[in-house]
Order: C-alpha cells, then structure tokens, then sequence
C-alpha cells in the first residue's frame, strides 16, 4: 500500500497511465475509520476490480466545519486507519496536511444553492460548501473515475450528486447502505465520543424513526408527532432538527406521496448524531 501526504506525492505515485482493465475509485473519509468505511472501501474494490485503484482520502477537512471545539474533538487515529487500509486490500493513502490543500489566500468555495438550506444545512452554515469544495478537490488530485459515498449522510451524497451534475464533474458517484451497530445505531466516528450510559441509549435515535415509519402515516405532522415522542423518551440533550423532507429534493412535505427521509440530528452533550429513514 503507498500513501500519500501531498497532492504533488499523489500525482508522482499515479503517474503511471491507468490500466485498461481496472478503474480508479476513491473512498473520500475523515478517518477514525469503522465498519461503515471499511464496507465503502469493499465495494469501490469490487468496482475497481483486480486492475484497478482504490483510493482512500483521509483528512479531517476543517472548512466543513463549523465549530472549532467540534473540529479540535474529531476522532485522530491515523496510525490504526492506515492498518485498516492496509488490511482492507487499498492501494493508495491520500493524507494531506490542511496547509498542502489550502492556500491561506484561498478565494474559491463550491456553493450548493438549494439541497443545502434544508436539514444539516440549516444548523451548520457554510458545511456544505466546506464538503463541496473539499470533495471536488479529490476527485480533481485523484483524477477518479468513481466515488463511494455512504447514505448515512444523505444530505451529502445528494449534494455531491448535485454538484457533479452540475458542474459536468466527469466521476461516477455511487451510493452504499448504511452499516449498523448490532443494536441499529448508525456507525459513526463520532460514536467514540458517547459516554457508556450516552452509547446504551443511542439506539433509541433510529428506533424512534423507525417506529414513525412503521406507523404506516403519511402525514407528515403524524410522522413527526409519533417520531419527537420516540426521540423525547431517549436521553438525548436536545433535538438539532427532525424533518420529514423529499428523497430527492430534500424540501420539507406535508404528505408522504413519493420516497421521503425522515432525518433527525441530535445532540448527546456535544456529541451530535444524525440518522434517517427512508418512507
Ligand atoms: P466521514 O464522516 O469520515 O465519512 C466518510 C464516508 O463514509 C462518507 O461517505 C460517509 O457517508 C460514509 N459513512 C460514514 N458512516 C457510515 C456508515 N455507518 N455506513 C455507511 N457509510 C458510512 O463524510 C465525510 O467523512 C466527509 O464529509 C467527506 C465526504 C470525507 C468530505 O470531507
């Protein structure tokens, strides 16, 4: 496995031409991999074939964030997240440093107008536009032909397709299932941070959507009546927001008549977890 710490390692280690037979996928990450990302980087193997590339990024891009106590908290487990890559069969590492991807008089930001003013993009001004920037800079250093993107984070995955519509970014973006704890809360690199009374209780994040979604309503005051209940009997500290929005559009409905997500992002101390359904 070779790694990379700077773009112009990354151009000297991909220099030679790509094979005819294989493609070149990317796993765009933030480290402190788990399962979910491991399962991510199978599939861009699988995609990749034999021949081919996968590329891990891991950076923990501060421009996405909009807390500094939040970025000072990510999880850094560099030495392990190279194991991992190692063991899951990666060829090539991206570890860029934030100053190697950022000029300090950096003027150009990716700017998402419509799919971001909803649901994370409310409560984390600016994220999106970190996000954007950031992943177009990927595929841009990797010269990718694919990306694997989780739909843990649909908002993102959406937006990325967005952006690459868009923008006419010539990288196939494809989607992958949501990995689980066994007792159905969402992986999350973030998940390290909760207490052990937090990590019992988190589980009640997705069986509160889950009951909603079970409830077979379709309207959406019910959806999110039964689903606030669900979320008020969990210890969480506060509610960041609990939407029931198109699949596609990400706009608030007022009845399930097409796939919509039932979101929510919470906050256990200042932990904050998110996760969804789809109706
Ligand atoms: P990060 O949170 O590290 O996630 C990297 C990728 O792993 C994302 O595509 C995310 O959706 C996926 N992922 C995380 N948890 C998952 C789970 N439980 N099941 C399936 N996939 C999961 O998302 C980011 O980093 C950043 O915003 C990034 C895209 C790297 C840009 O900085």
């Amino acid at each position: 496995m070779k790694i990379a710490a700077t773009g112009k390692e990354l151009h000297q280690l991909l220099a030679a031409p790509k094979s005819k037979n294989g493609l070149r996928v990317l796993v765009p990450t933030m480290g402190a991999l788990h399962a979910g990302h491991l399962a991510l980087m199978s599939k861009a193997r699988e995609i990749a074939g034999a021949e081919g590339t996968v590329i891990v990024s891991i950076f923990v891009n501060p421009i996405q964030f909009n807390r500094p106590d939040d970025l000072a908290a990510y999880p850094r487990t560099m030495e392990a997240d190279l194991a991992a890559c190692q063991a899951a069969g990666v060829d090539l590492v991206f570890t860029p440093e934030a100053a190697s991807m950022y000029c300090p008089d950096r003027s150009i930001t990716v700017t998402e107008n419509l799919l971001s003013k909803e649901l994370c993009g409310a409560t984390r001004p600016g994220h999106f536009d970190g996000v954007c920037t950031v992943v177009l800079k990927l595929f841009l250093l990797t010269g990718c032909d694919a990306a694997i993107f989780g739909e843990k984070d649909a908002q993102q995955l959406a937006i990325i397709r967005r952006m690459v519509r868009d923008l006419d970014v010539p990288v196939e973006i494809i989607g992958h299932p949501t990995i689980r704890e066994p007792d159905g809360l969402a992986m999350s690199s973030r998940n390290v941070r909760l207490s052990p009374a937090q990590r019992a209780d988190a589980p009640k994040i997705h069986q509160a959507l889950e009951t909603a979604k079970n409830s077979g309503s379709r309207d959406a005051s019910e959806i999110l009546r039964i689903a606030r209940e669900g979320l008020e009997f969990s210890r969480i500290d506060r509610i960041d927001y609990l939407s029931l929005v198109d699949a596609e559009t990400l706009q608030p409905i007022n009845s399930v008549e097409r796939p919509a997500l039932l979101a929510t992002a919470v906050f256990y101390g200042e932990v904050r977890l998110i996760d969804h359904v789809i109706l």
